[in-house]
């Protein structure tokens, strides 16, 4: 099983011709009201990608709630740890651009009421996982770490949106996910200085014994762990809308270590997952199920392995 602690959100979406710089008003011709925020689109991922999951969230008790559940209901995800509180739910202004690129302004609303005191309602097993992001107050973050280490859970961190981690954490950790911008915010908050995004998730995995998943868009993905460099190219798409690229990723990663897959299989069946995710527009709408993402997965592994390169037994 993984748990996901972390936000919910509605998001507001309006597609611009190009993103708007600080005091410029760009004009876009509507919106689109889909459900989003970096935890409950990680939930779906993962969920979608064959894991049982369970969201441990905040929503207000108002008109978003219900639809930023719906497709995390939809999917089967447990929901009884999700608390409506009294705040309204998240929302998050996206701007996308006819690149696919995107800004994002969130209004934290109930993620701000997120407690790891939640988490007690479910019962995991041992190397179960847990998987986090930093939508949430810092202190639960830390709270639901020690929680799920002293239950022996594999414990992954998506350091999204960018900043340090204190090291207090990062010893709780198994997994940290991060970006190319990510990784430099992260290395820089450990005292490391900017040698480029893959020296930086070398050093960090070395020195707090993690691996190091950074996700390079177009590049594809690389890990660090136990000294070891693993790499996936990302799988070719037209893109669309980078949103929640990221979280797909970190959800199909999830999925696949918590069905017991090695980091290098994971990693591609991650990169499979993310650069699909970036075919479609919106957040949740835009996360692959576990058929798309095996078919894009064997692709790559194709063509790391060759059938004319491969040794016969
Ligand atoms: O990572 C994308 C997500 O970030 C969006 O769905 C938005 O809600 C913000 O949380």
């Amino acid at each position: 099983m993984i748990i996901v602690f972390g936000s919910i959100n509605i998001d507001l979406v309006a597609r611009v011709p190009a993103l708007p710089r600080a005091g410029e008003t760009v004009a876009g011709p509507d919106y689109a009201v889909i459900p989003g925020g970096k935890g409950a689109n990680q939930a779906l991922a993962a969920r979608r990608a064959g894991a049982a999951v369970a969201m441990v969230g905040a929503v207000g008790r108002d008109g978003f709630a219900a639809p930023a559940l719906s497709l995390l209901e939809a999917a089967g995800v447990e929901l009884s740890a999700v608390a409506p509180v009294d705040a309204a739910t998240g929302v998050a202004f996206i701007a996308v651009d006819a690149a696919g690129e995107n800004q994002i302004v969130v209004a934290a609303g109930a993620n701000a009421a997120v407690r790891a005191a939640a988490l007690e309602r479910l019962a995991p097993a041992p190397r179960d996982t847990l998987l986090m992001q930093w939508e949430v107050p810092e202190a639960e973050i830390l709270a639901a770490a020690r929680w799920a280490r002293a239950r022996d859970l594999r414990v992954i961190l998506n350091r999204a949106p960018a900043g340090p981690v204190p090291a207090e954490l990062a010893a709780l950790l198994d997994v940290v996910v991060v970006n190319a911008h990510e990784v430099l915010a992260l290395g820089a908050g450990f005292g490391l200085a900017d040698g480029g995004a893959d020296g930086v998730a070398a050093a960090i995995s070395e020195r707090h014994g993690l691996a190091v998943a950074v996700t390079l868009g177009a590049e594809g993905a690389i890990c660090w762990a136990d000294g070891i460099r693993h790499e996936s190219p990302a799988y070719p798409v037209e893109v669309v809308d980078t949103t929640a690229a990221g979280d797909t990723f970190c959800g199909a990663l999830a999925a696949a270590l918590d069905r017991g897959r090695g980091l290098e299989t994971a990693l591609e069946f991650a990169a499979a997952a993310g650069s699909l995710a970036c075919s479609r527009a919106g957040a949740q709408p835009s996360i692959p199920d576990l058929a798309a993402i095996d078919a894009a997965a064997a692709i790559l592994a194709e063509q790391r392995n060759p059938p004319n390169r491969r040794t016969t037994p």
